[in-house]
Formats: structure tokens, C-alpha cells, sequence
């Protein structure tokens, strides 16, 4: 080995290290996926073969995604991609990296729609950002056809990028939007994960969020605006038998429900995450005549 190369486990102790130095709460496995990433270096690989050496090519490319990683850029964003619902989804900084917690909305929205999984649903996605959850319901839904709206162009060529990926392109369509979907109809399916942190709250989060876009996560004052702006939308074009969901923060189950029957949507059912948290809000609209008054024509206006 010559005195520029270095051996894959000692360039694994360095950037831990200097990535623990940072603050960075797995260190150890961070650097083996930057790793990874940068060497093409399996974790497997990393393991078998520890005294093999880096070139000098590999070691720069570790070194520079290291030093993103100490100003605690996130590593999904270093990497371009976050695994959610077991899909590859690309992200950049103009949309949320997708959280394994918004995986508790899909399921329970599946586990909702039962025997009609393999129907000719329409699916709506307020808030799409990657297009992760359209992305995730359509992969289940073999005859679905779905609209994800956003607020941000970039996050939508983030998310039509996603879905050629994934080749869901030719079910997903995306559409820019104020919680407004120009398209008229209804929908058999609703989700939305909306920003809701408070506004007050949002200095003191871990630093990687202050690489994700403000607009994906600053929920106002009380961490409900969206929800406030949201939720009439959703109850105007959830359709008779419809299924909607929307992900919520773990205290915000209450006066979100509040803001869901205010505007005719039924008693939602509470949904907790793997760490026993409130994280998401279901509803399920029946069929009959008494839900006609709250649907409208779920026209563009509405
Ligand atoms: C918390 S992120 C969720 C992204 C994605 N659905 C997910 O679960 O990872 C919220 C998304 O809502 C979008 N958004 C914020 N304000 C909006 C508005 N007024 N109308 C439509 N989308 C908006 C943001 O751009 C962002 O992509």
C-alpha cells in the first residue's frame, strides 16, 4: 500500500469520527453508507474485506460526501435516494425526504380499502412533494390511476422524475396547486401529509431539517394552517365510499379532528406509529343520501 491509500477500515474510523465530532447521532453506519455510495463499496463488501485498500479516486469522494455530512446535510440528500414502502425514491433538497412513519398512512389506507384493492380507483395526493405515498398506494393498486398536486414545481419534477423510475408514470399524473386541483371529480382515495410544525418549533429541530424545503414542514403558529386550508378541500372531493388519510403530528389528533367534523367529514379513526404515537387520521365515507349535503359537486371551485 502506498502512503496515499488507505485501508477501507481505517477510512471507515476516520469519517466516523469525524461525523460523531459533527453531532451526527449513527456516525458508524452513516460512514459506511456514504461508503457505499461513494465506492460502491456493498456493507457486505465493507465487512469481508477491511484491510483492502481505497483508491485515491474513492478516498476523495468519501472525504468530500463526508464533510457534507459533518455540516449535517441529511444522507439521503448526499446519496439522492431514501427507501420508502420498499421503493428506491429519488429526493433533492426541494422536497421532504420521505419518513418511514408516513408508511403507517399507506397501510392503513390499504388495509381500508380491503377487497377493493384491485378497482378502478382514483386516487388524490395533496402535498405530494416526492410523490412518495401516490407512488407507494399506485404500486398496490394495480388499476388505480392517481393526481399528486403541489405547491412547488421543483418538488413535482421530483416527483414525475419518481414516477418514470418506478414506471407508475402512466397511472400518476402531477398537477402545481394551493391545496386545488383544477380537475373536477371525486376521489375513492385521499392522502395528504401536510406541513405541520409549528412555526416556533422549527429552530430547535435537528439540524438536517434545515436542508428539507420550509414549506414542507412550517405548519404556522399552531402547526394547523394546513390542515385548516386542506381539509374543507378533502371533504369536497372525497366520494361516497372513499377513503382519506392524513398524517398528523403526535399531539395534533384532537384539533385536527375538530377541523375534520367541522367541515362534514365523519369521526376519523386514530392511528398510532411504531413508537405508539397519534401519527395519522382515517376516514371512511359512507354511502347514502345524508352525505350528499357535505359533498357539493366537487367541482374546481371547491
Ligand atoms: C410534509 S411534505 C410531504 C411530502 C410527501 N407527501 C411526503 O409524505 O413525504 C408537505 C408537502 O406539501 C407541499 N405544500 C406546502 N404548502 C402547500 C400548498 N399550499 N398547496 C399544496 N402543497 C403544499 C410542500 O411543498 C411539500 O411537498
Amino acid at each position: 500500500m502506498t502512503i496515499n491509500t488507505i485501508a477501507v477500515a481505517d477510512a471507515l474510523t476516520d469519517v466516523t469520527n469525524r461525523l460523531a465530532a459533527a453531532g451526527c447521532e449513527n456516525a458508524r453506519l452513516d460512514a459506511r453508507l456514504l461508503l457505499a455510495h461513494t465506492a460502491g463499496l456493498t456493507l457486505a463488501d465493507q465487512t469481508r474485506a477491511p484491510e483492502q485498500p481505497l483508491t485515491a479516486e474513492a478516498r476523495q469522494k468519501l472525504q468530500t460526501a463526508a464533510a457534507e455530512r459533518a455540516r449535517r446535510v441529511p444522507l439521503a440528500q448526499i446519496v439522492g435516494e431514501k427507501e420508502f414502502w420498499s421503493l428506491p425514491i429519488a429526493v433533492s433538497p426541494d422536497v421532504l425526504i420521505p419518513r418511514p412513519e408516513s408508511e403507517i398512512l399507506v397501510e392503513n389506507i390499504l388495509r381500508r380499502l380491503g377487497s377493493r384493492r384491485q378497482d378502478e380507483l382514483r386516487v388524490l395526493d395533496f402535498g405530494t412533494g416526492s410523490g412518495c405515498l401516490l407512488l407507494a398506494l399506485l404500486s398496490e393498486l394495480p388499476a388505480a390511476k392517481g393526481v399528486g398536486v403541489d405547491l412547488s414545481q421543483s418538488a413535482l419534477a421530483v416527483a414525475r422524475t419518481n414516477a418514470a423510475r418506478l414506471q407508475l408514470d402512466n397511472r400518476a399524473a402531477f398537477a402545481v396547486g394551493d391545496w386545488h386541483l383544477a380537475e373536477p371529480g371525486r376521489f375513492d382515495v385521499i392522502v395528504a401529509n401536510p406541513p405541520y410544525v409549528r412555526s416556533g418549533d422549527i429552530a430547535g429541530l435537528e439540524p438536517e431539517l434545515r436542508h428539507e424545503p420550509p414549506q414542507a414542514l412550517d405548519g404556522g403558529t399552531d402547526g394547523l394552517d394546513a390542515y385548516r386550508r386542506l381539509l374543507p378541500r378533502l371533504a369536497k372531493r372525497l366520494g361516497e365510499g372513499g377513503v382519506a388519510g392524513v398524517e398528523i403530528g403526535a399531539d395534533q389528533a384532537t384539533p385536527a379532528a375538530r377541523l375534520a367534523t367541522d367541515v362534514g367529514l365523519p369521526t376519523p379513526e386514530l392511528c398510532h406509529d411504531l413508537a405508539g404515537l397519534p401519527r395519522c387520521l382515517i376516514w371512511v365515507r359512507q354511502t347514502g343520501p345524508q352525505h350528499e349535503k357535505t359533498l357539493g359537486n366537487g367541482g374546481p371551485n371547491e
